[in-house]
């Protein structure tokens, strides 16, 4: 008897393989470190311990804290304690976390237009009233969001401040010294989404926000999700100890222990011998090189799009020329073997019609070139 297949996809990636989904935002299998995560794993089985197989601590082992805390150090170029670390199952646990602990149902928090779009999701899971204001090519308008203050007080402001998912931005330091400051005034906490933060690929971002997790109201989330594999489910917030250890005593983590023990006792291997490093320094070799395809290929064959090259981050945010909708056009691209993300996606007022997402993370070069080749022939083929 033949068995039905079973269902394997997820929210995140519905790939039928005749198409080209260039609004996958994964890495593409094989750029995800098998033997480096083999390796490290043996390791820590072989070492014959087994207490990464027990519950864990609440807040996260204390020699995973210390490594983390020392690759930030390095990373962001600011001292990072172990103790101002809470360790999480990747940014989007952290999210509904901080939504549990922070927010009550109803509550207003003020989200950027675009912003990430399963946020939008784990925000409604939780009966919050996002608020949008909008994102320009220095990040979060932080005028625009002082306007917003003078009607109401979020529970907390959600940004993805680099290399912003959608729109690629990257909030100035300026700005991110006033969204501070503004978060001290009106008493609203700052969720900082940093994910995207070490993939640098053309100049550096300004500090990141988590450099004011401390003194300030701002709890700052990481991933291992972009710079290593999402399926390890491991990440962390910055912020103030005793918020950190607030987290910790929260009922799911007297229950449950700490969130991932024994991928943290794996991934602690690559901290401590810098294979985490080197995995990043490949990372953004093929990254940089596959912008720059993508690039070429929106020249070539959207030339009438409009775009700007990343500096980081898995994106390109492109606006098609004149009122095209980019959601009412998914079907004909399905002809065309070409899928994106639409830009309404990302907006909470069904805006941005005009606006795609298309990644470069998930395919090699010769498929993101196919990939937009088909997406040009969609679109030209639209034209009156
Ligand atoms: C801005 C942003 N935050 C969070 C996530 C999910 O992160 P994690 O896998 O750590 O839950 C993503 C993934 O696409 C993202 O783009």
């Amino acid at each position: 008897m033949t068995r039905p297949p079973i269902p394997n996809q997820t929210t995140q990636l519905h790939v039928d393989p005749s198409v080209i989904d260039l609004g996958v935002g994964q890495p593409q299998l094989s750029l995800l470190p098998l033997e480096r995560l083999g390796q490290a794993a043996a390791l820590r089985f072989a070492a014959g311990a087994h207490d990464f197989l027990q519950y864990g601590a609440e807040q996260g082992d204390g020699y995973f804290r210390l490594a983390l805390a020392e690759f930030l150090n390095q990373g962001y170029g600011f001292p990072v304690h172990p103790d101002q670390l809470f360790i999480t199952n990747g940014a989007s646990s952290a999210l509904a976390l901080i939504c549990t602990l922070y927010a009550r149902p109803g509550d207003t928090i003020f989200v950027e237009e675009p912003t990430y779009f399963l946020a939008l999701r784990i925000f409604a899971d939780y009966g919050l009233r996002p608020v949008a204001i909008p994102v320009d090519e220095d990040g979060l308008s932080v005028t625009a969001l002082e306007a917003a203050l003078q009607h109401s007080r979020p529970a907390f402001l959600y940004t993805i401040p680099t290399y912003q998912n959608p729109s690629t931005n990257t909030l100035s330091a300026e700005r991110r010294t006033r969204l501070v400051e503004l978060s001290r005034e009106y008493d609203f906490w700052v969720v900082a989404d940093e994910v995207y933060h070490f993939l640098q690929y053309r100049g550096a971002p300004p500090p990141a926000l988590g450099l004011h997790a401390e003194q300030d109201r701002v709890l700052s989330l990481g991933s291992f999700s972009k710079i290593l594999a999402p399926g390890l489910r491991l990440g962390w917030i910055l912020t103030s100890p005793e918020r950190a250890a607030a987290f910790a005593h929260s009922g799911l983590l007297a229950s449950g222990g700490g969130l991932n023990p024994f991928t943290s006792s794996i991934v602690r291997s690559l901290l401590d011998d810098g294979g985490l490093q080197t995995h990043i320094a490949e990372l953004k070799q093929v990254y940089t090189q596959r912008s720059e395809t993508l690039a070429n290929a929106l020249r070539n064959h959207l030339p009438e799009a409009n775009f700007h090259l990343p500096q980081g981050g898995y994106f390109f945010w492109v606006r098609l020329p004149g009122n095209l909708d980019a959601r009412a056009i998914m079907p004909h691209a399905e002809q065309f073997k070409v899928a994106y993300r639409p830009g309404a996606f990302f907006s909470t007022q069904q805006g941005l019609a005009n606006y795609l997402r298309l990644s470069f993370t998930y395919y090699p070069a010769g498929l993101i070139e196919q990939g937009v080749a088909r997406l040009g022939r969609c679109l030209r083929s639209l034209a009156p």
